[in-house]
């Protein structure tokens, strides 16, 4: 049996295929019982600290709103309003946390406060958002996937623009899920090797493919889902001008499209730049599942929340 109570939720690494397939079918089966107007509350009574270093719309908006569909109650803690604010130590954040909270999510910049609160904390933590990786939306976007194309075995998803959080989670993820990824990202913003490498161990084990190239048109080329995400992540903003120019023809568009499959969807965790990495055409057209995905992030994190706390 799957042994998830009191697991942490930090990346996707951490979970065999087994668990990553469990958790898409709970958070298909929550949502359905949501849009049945069942009430479903496993976590009566507990509490979620929500530790938030950068801005968010969808996952602060959609933690909250899950934890209360499951019966508990969520804080938002703002880290400039606790005291991590002001240099305690997460180490201290954690037990201290430990003692009234039934759960933690974080997001923050450095991935290390991630792991590091979760060797503070005695309950479980939740990765929200690093600069290494966001497996919560990774898990929404491949529910959403699955609902749309009703499989997810040997699909082809093609990754274009930076190699970022989101490339780092959607390659663990396909590789897992036995898919094939393709990312391509100008030079001197590859995703992670070390990721990359680590992915396609996991890809030779459940029959996925891991490939990096530089051409958008390769990447693209087949492809069953094209993915791209903003040119500058949260905490890279002075860079923007110079990203701007490097990812000049990693857009996003009607042309690059054309490579892919007939029926391909469209994906962005959001939030977009219009006419930067994505053409208003293309994320406002009839393949695109945005906020598809935006919704998936309740279901998915009400699924992880409940397997684990
Ligand atoms: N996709 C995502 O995590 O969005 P927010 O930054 O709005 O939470
Ligand atoms: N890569 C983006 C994702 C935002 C949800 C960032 O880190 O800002």
């Amino acid at each position: 049996a799957l042994q998830l109570k009191g697991r942490d939720f930090l990346g996707l690494s951490d979970y065999s295929p087994e668990e990553i397939r469990y958790l898409l079918d709970l958070a298909i089966e929550l949502k359905r019982k949501r849009k049945a107007g069942e009430v479903y509350q496993p976590l009566l009574g507990k509490t979620l600290g929500m530790i938030f270093e950068k801005s968010s719309t969808r996952t602060r908006v959609s933690f909250e709103v899950g934890m209360f569909q499951l019966g508990g109650h969520a804080l938002f803690l703002s880290k400039n309003d606790i005291q991590m604010g002001r240099g305690e130590t997460i180490s201290d954040t954690a037990q201290t946390m430990s003692r009234y909270l039934d759960g933690i999510i974080i997001r923050t910049f450095g991935h290390r406060n991630v792991v590091d609160l979760a060797r503070g904390a005695t309950i479980p933590v939740i990765n929200a958002l690093s600069d290494q990786s966001h497996p919560c939306q990774a898990l929404a976007d491949y529910q959403t996937v699955l609902e749309m194309k009703g499989r997810l075995e040997g699909l082809k998803i093609a990754y274009i623009g930076d190699g970022n959080n989101m490339t780092h989670s959607l390659m663990m993820g396909a590789a897992k899920l036995g898919m094939h990824f393709a990312s391509a990202s100008p030079e001197g913003y590859d995703p992670s090797a070390e990721v990359v490498k680590q992915s396609r161990e996991v890809a030779a084990q459940t029959g996925g493919r891991v490939d990096v190239v530089r051409d958008p048109r390769e990447a693209v080329e087949g492809a069953d889902i094209v993915y791209t995400d903003v040119w500058a992540s949260m905490g890279f903003e002075e860079e923007q001008k110079e990203r701007e120019k490097a990812f000049k023809s990693y857009q996003v568009n009607e042309q690059l499209v054309a490579k892919a499959k007939s029926d391909y969807l469209f994906m962005h965790c959001l939030p977009a730049h219009r006419g930067e990495e994505v053409s208003e055409g293309v994320i406002d057209g009839k393949h695109s599942v945005i906020f598809d995905e935006a919704e998936n992030r309740l279901h998915a994190q009400k699924a992880i929340m409940a397997a684990i706390m």
